[in-house]
């Protein structure tokens, strides 16, 4: 697999005719968000399938500014229908987690259920989003957003994340974001 970067823009590559399931959820979120292209390899015969997903790459936020517990709204991986997320740093090590500590994560804040809005529900005790208003579901952010108790029985998306010096970029969504077919098009 090769990662590349050009012109803000983070760009995953898959070569070859078959992609896990695993690798494809991991990158892309859906189906729907890659294409499939031909590439013609010079000396070699037969056309061979690439998988494609790009995101766009947003600088979302400062190592240095980020405050424990305290998370910090933004949007992504675009401004339309539920692209609310929170970046936060956590005290602990928790999947996905960038920094030192390993404890820094970022999650779309729609209940994956019926939409619940679960922004300002951060329970710093147990590292949690909700209970949603809805149907009490509660995620539990150290552990790629599965859902610890309530209705809701899809892990909430969370916001793949690189840092480069001080700066923290969205890159990527693991997971569909509520209410869309596609993580891309808002
Ligand atoms: S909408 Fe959140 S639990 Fe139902």
């Amino acid at each position: 697999m090769k990662k590349t970067e050009s012109e803000g823009k983070a760009t995953v590559k898959q070569s070859g005719c078959a992609l896990s399931r695993r690798k494809f959820l991991f990158y892309s979120g859906t189906a729907l968000t890659t294409s499939t292209v031909l590439l013609q390899i010079p000396g070699v015969l037969k056309a061979r399938e690439a998988h494609v997903a790009t995101y766009p790459r947003k600088l979302i936020g400062k190592m240095s500014q980020l405050k424990l517990d305290q998370p910090v709204n933004f949007n992504y991986p675009d401004d339309g229908l539920n692209a609310t997320s929170v970046l936060v740093k956590l005290g602990q090590k928790a999947g996905g987690g960038v920094g030192k500590q390993q404890d820094v994560v970022a999650f779309n804040t729609i209940c994956t259920h019926q939409g619940g809005p679960l922004l300002g529900s951060y329970n710093k005790e147990y590292k949690t989003l909700g209970q949603c208003p809805f149907h009490l579901t509660t995620y539990d952010l150290t552990r790629y957003g599965i859902i610890v108790s309530g209705q809701a029985y899809q892990s909430l998306p969370q916001v793949l994340l690189e840092v480069k010096g001080d700066s923290i970029y969205a890159v990527g969504v693991m997971g569909l974001i509520f209410g869309r077919n596609n993580n891309l098009i808002g």
